[in-house]
């Protein structure tokens, strides 16, 4: 069964559906305490079954592009769906996204939390063994958002690279401004650049002075789809921040805080036309992505973090959104 849940602390409100652990509303206050819905998404559950955007996603087994789709784990080659010319991207056809999970557990009160599991089997998509899944949204404070996920592979080493796709305007999913506005800083001196199918070229190029530096926040102004090379320290907790975004109009402000390596930075370039939530429609750079997870096609790049979890291993990935005003 497919249902709707709210996770509320004051006025702050976070809606999640057991659809592809999809996030479907973030409702935080401006500056002025005027509330809005800050993430991108569509009315009901229906839109979400064919949608390409992946709003509001828990993309998987393997978030972004694997070359080819193929890679090989110890001599053994295994062939994914190709659903991006050659390419496999988030997980295939029907990744993690596109599937119900389970609701193991959800619970009100101070810090309110949902828990989604899913079984993915041996062979789907063409991944190997069969891996459980686990994902947290809970409201940890005021304001706060934590999204911490798990995968266990019970049988075979598999890749595994998660990534939470919501899309943000700070000034409101149907705000009239795009994110080209919002002013971002992103924690990162490199990027892995990509040739021009969006496969990584291995390279891991300085970017200091260039467009793609945004070590001191700046106006995105241009379109973005790159994967950054985090360079902040993990602290105590073991998170490093990732970024911070602004926006003026709203005064709304969100810090991203996670423990993954890279964080891809996606700009939203296509979504004219898309119809949202509300009577929402949506144009290019309505919302931007910040999806932190391991470096773009890893499994074939050996000079990259490995992804490759093996049984008796568990895949641990945390996330921190902190939203305020200034
Ligand atoms: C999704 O697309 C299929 C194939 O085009 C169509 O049959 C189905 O009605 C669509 N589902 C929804 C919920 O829009
Ligand atoms: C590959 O095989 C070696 C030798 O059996 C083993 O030590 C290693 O852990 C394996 N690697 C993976 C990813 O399973
Ligand atoms: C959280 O919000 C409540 C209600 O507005 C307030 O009483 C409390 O002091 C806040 N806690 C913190 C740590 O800011
Ligand atoms: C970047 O620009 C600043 C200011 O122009 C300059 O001081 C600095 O040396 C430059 N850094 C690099 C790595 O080019
Ligand atoms: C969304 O924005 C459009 C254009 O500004 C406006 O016509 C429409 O009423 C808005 N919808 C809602 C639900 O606010």
């Amino acid at each position: 069964m497919v249902g709707i849940y709210e996770l509320k602390k004051g006025d702050f409100s976070v809606k999640v559906t057991n659809w592809g652990a999809t996030i479907i509303s973030v409702i935080v206050p401006d500056a002025r305490g005027n509330l809005d819905d800050i993430v991108l998404g569509y009315d009901g559950i229906g839109p979400y079954i064919n949608d390409t955007t992946y709003f509001g996603a828990l993309v998987g087994r393997v978030a972004n592009r694997i070359s080819g789709s193929r890679f090989t784990i110890n001599g053994t080659a295994y062939r994914l769906y190709p659903n991006d010319g050659r390419n496999s991207i988030h997980g295939g056809h029907r990744g993690f996204s596109k599937v119900i999970w389970t609701v193991k557990e959800k619970v009100d009160g101070e810090y309110p939390y949902i828990t989604l599991c899913l079984h993915s089997f041996d062979g789907e998509q063409g991944f190997p063994g069969d891996l459980d899944v686990f994902v947290t949204y809970r409201v940890e404070a005021n304001y706060t958002l934590s999204v911490s996920m798990q995968a266990m592979p019970l049988n075979k080493p598999t890749p595994v690279n998660l990534a939470q796709h919501s899309y943000w305007n700070l000034n409101g999913h149907n705000s009239t401004t795009t994110i080209l506005s919002h002013i971002i800083q992103i924690f990162a001196s490199h990027i892995t650049p990509v040739d021009e199918t969006l496969i990584p070229t291995g390279e891991i190029a300085p970017i200091t002075n260039t467009s793609f530096d945004f070590l001191q926040p700046k106006p995105v102004t241009r379109g973005y789809d790159i994967n950054y090379v985090l360079d902040s320290v993990i602290d105590a907790k073991g998170m490093r921040k990732v970024s911070v975004v602004e926006d003026d109009i709203s005064g709304r402000v969100m810090e991203l805080w996670s423990n993954q390596a890279g964080v891809q930075f996606y700009t939203g370039s296509f979504l004219e036309g898309v119809k949202g939530k509300n009577g929402a429609v949506y144009g290019n750079y309505g919302g931007l992505c910040l999806e932190t997870q391991g470096f773009p096609d890893a499994v074939n790049h050996a000079e990259f973090p490995d992804q490759v979890v093996r049984v008796g291993e568990v895949y641990e990935h945390y996330m921190v959104y902190k939203f305020s005003v200034k």
